[in-house]
């Protein structure tokens, strides 16, 4: 399978998986639990909001739902700081309500997913408090990243590391207990941490570590999950001697080569950017690939059907595929999908180079557009340069044209929705919504806001509590009118509510994509490519024993002709001449 995306004949991209296993065709969708649903009115999303939720996701057809984090935690990253692995935080609820929360999605049909925050724990762990209190040399010190500051008095950090959310990646403390206010406050050993200062990295050389999560791992799988999505999975192992480093490495995108970090280039020499093996030195080493076979070991004590998720922002494909080998992981996210400009050649490619690097391992492919992380593609399709975009948007940058954005965004969703392996959905994008780009400033609480000295406006825009109900406080989000994040008034119109009554609203887009997709088994499939124009995305879905399905995304400014065939779907209304710009349709093809 050597296809090109300039093959002029159809071209076989992916043969059918032989296995039937749920996850490899799997529609999962994410819930980030600050937002979806809350029950007790703070105006914090809450277990019982979603759980109270959950009939409309089964409505929607999906087959399973993954949960960000609900533990414990000061909640300075979102959730993604823990504080306790085995605790629900009081602003979600209880154990009792997760076990609720489960009971209710199986009885659904659909499965769990939980999120593990292998990487880093909170600063309030108790782990970390004790690092601190029993100093260096300590075995709790021995957990975490500690080292000792270079310069005459220790007062330089350890390497050049910069944090993801930018800014130093190491930060100081107070060795001497009794110098609390004094200037020799920060006298004492670094701590590596490649998010905010308050989520300490842990060290994977320790078998505690690795004891912990493995026990981490079964009280979870014992309480009835169905598998675990893996923070940050690239970044468990750091190079040894932990060498300086001139990249900079970027949320979901990876490595990009960074300017002005401080580093002696005579001894420190640039990254290689065409260099795939040339990554970073806290990045995908080859050392984590051992940890997730042995959490795989784990997973098969229970039945063969619990799934692991790596979140790897890792380049180039095959070496991502490394993380779905046989015994490592299930699935990993396609980012490479995600960040791929709105240029029909670069999605065919993306299409055709995830389906190689997969394949080669026997894993499954999977297509997300949108999550926590990124602005909603919604609005990112509808920036002058598509592809990442930026990390937040703020009302005095360009504004996403909403219009293009939304016809563009749902279009890229039914070619996803299309392509056999397993597909993600960000909790709103089944209304359509977009980003929230005029957020106050004020409000917001991302980390990198803070970080970068407030050059990057953060993921707040994409956290924004759903609107459920048109009429309702608060959208019907919160029963007191509560929101952590206000909702522009423009969403009264995108309420759940408005879209279940109007049948051409991207909800009922959504289901009947949903349920199509489940009828003619288009996430079971193989795959060819169809050369039906440089401009267009086409190809054509086969499943034995069902007709097959020619999908075709028109990304050209022309409209191009309706191949053969009964439309089964269509993102957008179509012209008298075919398939307008920015439309995907599905159409049940003559063979
Ligand atoms: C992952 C999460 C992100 C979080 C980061 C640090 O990338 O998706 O939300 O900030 O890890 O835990």
């Amino acid at each position: 399978m050597t296809a090109t995306s300039h093959d002029p004949a159809p071209q076989l991209v992916h043969q059918a998986s032989p296995d039937a296993d749920w996850w490899r065709s799997a529609v999962i969708y994410q819930v980030y639990p600050r937002s979806f649903g809350d029950a007790d009115g703070d105006g914090m999303g809450d277990l019982p909001g979603i759980t109270e939720r959950l009939g409309s996701l089964a409505e929607l057809g999906v087959n399973a739902v993954w949960l960000s984090p609900f533990y414990r935690s000061p909640q300075r990253d979102g959730g993604y700081d823990v504080a306790d692995y085995r605790d629900v935080d009081p602003r979600f609820g209880t154990l009792a309500d997760a076990d609720a929360l489960i009971a209710r999605a199986h009885e659904l049909g659909m499965r769990v997913i939980v999120d593990l925050v292998p990487n880093h724990t909170s600063d309030q762990h108790a782990w970390f408090r004790q690092a601190l209190a029993d100093g260096p040399g300590s075995p709790a010190r021995a957990r975490y990243m500690f080292r000792e500051g270079n310069g005459e008095y220790g007062e330089e950090p350890p390497n050049n590391w910069q944090s993801v959310f930018g800014g130093n990646a190491w930060t100081r403390v107070c060795d001497r207990p009794d110098a609390a206010g004094s200037s020799w406050e920060r006298d004492g050993q670094w701590y590596l941490h490649l998010f905010d200062t308050s989520q300490p990295d842990l060290n994977w050389d320790s078998a505690e570590v690795h004891a912990e999560f493995r026990s981490i791992l079964r009280f979870w799988l014992d309480r009835g999950v169905d598998g675990f999505r893996v923070d940050v999975a690239h970044g468990l192992v750091k190079a040894p001697g932990l060498p300086d480093w001139t990249g900079q490495v970027r949320m979901v995108e990876g490595t990009e080569v960074a300017e002005g970090i401080a580093a002696d280039e005579d001894t420190v020499p640039l990254p290689d950017a065409d260099d795939a093996t040339d990554h970073s030195p806290m990045f995908d080493q080859d050392g984590v690939h051992e940890i997730y076979r042995e959490w795989r070991e784990v997973l098969e004590e229970y039945d063969a059907d619990r799934i692991l998720v790596a979140e790897a922002w890792v380049e180039p494909l095959e070496r991502l595929a490394r993380y779905v080998r046989p015994d490592e992981m299930h699935q990993a996210f396609n980012f490479d999908f995600l960040v791929t400009r709105w240029q029909a050649p670069e999605l065919r490619e993306s299409i055709i180079g995830s389906y190689a690097a997969n394949d080669a391992v026997g894993a499954p492919t999977t297509w997300v557009l949108s999550n926590h992380d990124v602005v909603r593609h919604a609005s990112r399709l509808g920036l002058a340069e598509t592809g990442k975009g930026p990390n937040g948007i703020g009302a005095e940058d360009p504004q996403p044209d909403a219009e293009l954005g939304l016809r563009r965004a749902l279009a890229g969703t039914l070619l996803m929705l299309a392509l056999p392996g397993s597909a993600y959905l960000y909790q709103g994008e089944e209304l359509g919504l977009p980003e929230h780009t005029t957020l106050d400033d004020s409000l917001r609480q991302d980390p990198a806001w803070w970080r970068t000295g407030h050059a990057e406006k953060g993921r707040d825009g994409c956290r924004v509590p759903l609107p459920w109900l048109s009429d309702a406080p608060a959208f019907g989000f919160s029963p007191t009118g509560k929101s952590w994040l206000p909702q522009p008034d423009s969403w009264a119109q995108l309420a759940r509510d408005v879209q279940e009554r109007d049948p051409g609203s991207p909800l009922n887009l959504y289901r009947r994509a949903l349920e199509l997709r489940d009828q003619l088994g288009l996430g079971t499939g193989s795959l060819e490519t169809l050369p039906l124009g440089e401009h267009v995305v086409a190809v054509r879905n086969t499943t034995q024993g069902r007709p097959a399905v020619i999908i075709l995304t028109n990304l050209g400014t022309e409209s191009v002709p309706l191949p053969d065939g009964e439309v089964l779907l269509a993102s957008g209304p179509l012209a008298e001449e075919g398939v307008p710009t920015d439309t995907t349709v599905w159409i049940q093809g003559t063979n």
